[in-house]
């Protein structure tokens, strides 16, 4: 095993890439998929990850390390110089993890500018639709690709206050990732999602306070709020055609049962 629960080679030779990896949830599924023997290309975010990012964490010293790439997804050009730096490493890509994104701040609906909804959009769903697209020859390359989407429980609840624009892009993911489930079957392309709950990583120590951590939690079945290491499956199963090979379109909700529909 592969210390996720998954055969640790079920990912023996296939190459995917993670963004959003240097910490959080992306972090814990680059290190999933390394613990399961595929070579990981990972975005870290902004910036290049430090030793002491989550992306390493556990990481033997004579372990198999992530290729990393750092790059602004909300800047323009960012997502399409991203995919050429992937294109220049690789001639094939098994797996792509759509998962870079964040709030960006709460933001009232009578606060809401042109600016910061160009910021929220292009970060949170016009990145993933470029760097998908730049990367189509890649992963059409591969026969047998997956495509896994981080799209969110506010997609389908609407969040919280201040949180309209961001929620609203992560449906427009939701959403795109069905069309293209459609659009690319005939590539031997899968696509689905993944949809997170309330994970505790630095996107809730940002943009919410303890008081609404600890009500969400009393409000949640299983009664507590979820981690990195929980969403990881998820992404394992939908990445790996051995496992899910006729999923196609789906999304997984990772929300100890916050959402029940
Ligand atoms: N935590 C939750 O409860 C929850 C629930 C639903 C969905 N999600 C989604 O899950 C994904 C991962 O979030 P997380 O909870 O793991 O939070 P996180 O630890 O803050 O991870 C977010 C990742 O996105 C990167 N990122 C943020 N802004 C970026 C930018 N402008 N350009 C490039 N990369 C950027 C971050 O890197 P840098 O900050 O270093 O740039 C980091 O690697 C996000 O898409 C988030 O919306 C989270």
């Amino acid at each position: 095993m592969g210390g996720t629960g998954f055969a640790a080679d079920l990912f023996a030779g296939r190459t995917v890439l993670v963004t959003g990896a240097r910490s959080g949830i992306g972090a814990a599924v680059a290190r999933g998929l390394l613990a399961c023997g595929a070579r990981v290309l990972a975005h870290t975010g902004r910036q290049e990850a430090g030793p002491d990012d989550d992306l390493f964490a556990g990481l033997a010293p004579d372990a198999p390390r992530p290729e990393t790439f750092a790059a602004d997804l909300a800047a323009d050009g960012a997502a399409e110089a991203l995919a050429a730096a992937i294109i220049a490493r690789t001639d094939r890509l098994d797996g792509l993890i759509n998962n870079a994104g964040t709030m960006l701040g709460r933001v009232a609906a009578d606060a809401v500018d042109a600016a910061q909804f160009a910021k929220v959009v292009d970060l949170n769903a016009r990145s993933a639709v470029l760097l998908t697209a730049g990367l189509l020859p890649l992963l059409r390359a591969s026969g047998d690709a997956a495509i896994v989407n981080t799209v969110s429980i506010s997609a389908r609840t609407g969040g919280s206050p201040g949180s309209s624009l961001y929620s609203a892009a992560k449906a427009f993911v939701a959403t795109w990732t069905r069309s293209l489930a459609k659009e690319l079957a005939p590539d031997g392309i899968r696509v689905n999602a993944v949809s997170p709950g309330t994970i505790m990583t630095d996107f809730h120590r940002r943009y919410s306070t303890p008081e609404k951590l600890d009500a969400t939690a009393r409000q949640i079945p299983l009664a507590r709020l979820g981690t990195p290491d929980d969403c990881t499956a998820a992404y394992l199963y939908l990445a790996s055609p051995k496992l899910s090979g006729y999923v196609t379109g789906q999304t997984i909700e990772v929300n100890g049962g916050q959402l029940l529909a």
